[in-house]
């Protein structure tokens, strides 16, 4: 009972990888990649937010365990990705981007600055960052996505 209980617990895993799609099929792929994910994810109660930075996916799960560590896997085998690494996994208090089933987000210029300020200096290395400032930097680019939606319904 224990085991299941904790298959039901809310859990997040975040990974970042390099990107292995060239440059002018990366919108059209992002496109596709969250086209399946949305259906997917909702099918199995997943959120999350994947950020498209400087060849990297830095990417949040956030839903039941098994749905996650399921997920995670078929993501690992990707071939439009690579390198994946775990940067942070467990349970998890309450949902951090629970607006979206999926959602991508990229980065502009000003908002490199704003990278900048969270230590991720002039070329971004997300592989080196601890779990606490994963869950910043996406929590940081959340705020991004959410004023510019809201912009947009203005
Ligand atoms: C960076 C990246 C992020 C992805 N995120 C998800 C996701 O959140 N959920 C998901 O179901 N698939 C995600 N995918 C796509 C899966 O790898 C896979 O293509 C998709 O789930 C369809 O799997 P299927 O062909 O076995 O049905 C992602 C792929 C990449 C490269």
């Amino acid at each position: 009972m224990q085991q299941i209980s904790g298959a039901r617990t809310l859990h997040r895993l975040i990974y970042c990888s390099r990107q292995r799609i060239a440059p002018h099929d990366l919108d059209h792929e992002v496109g596709e990649i969250i086209r399946a994910s949305i259906r997917k994810n909702r099918e199995v109660n997943l959120t999350g937010l994947l950020l498209v930075h400087q060849g990297y996916f830095v990417q949040s799960l956030e839903g039941p365990a098994e749905a996650v560590l399921t997920t995670y896997r078929r993501i690992n085998d990707d071939p439009r990705h690579a390198e994946c690494k775990v940067l942070s996994a467990g349970p998890a208090g309450a949902r951090e981007f629970g607006d979206w089933n999926m959602c991508a987000r990229g980065m502009s210029a000003a908002d490199d600055a704003i990278l900048r300020t969270l230590g991720q200096r002039e070329t971004f290395t997300p592989e080196s960052l601890s779990a606490r400032a994963a869950l910043r930097l996406l929590k940081t680019v959340r705020g991004i996505q959410s004023r510019t939606q809201l912009r947009a319904m203005l």
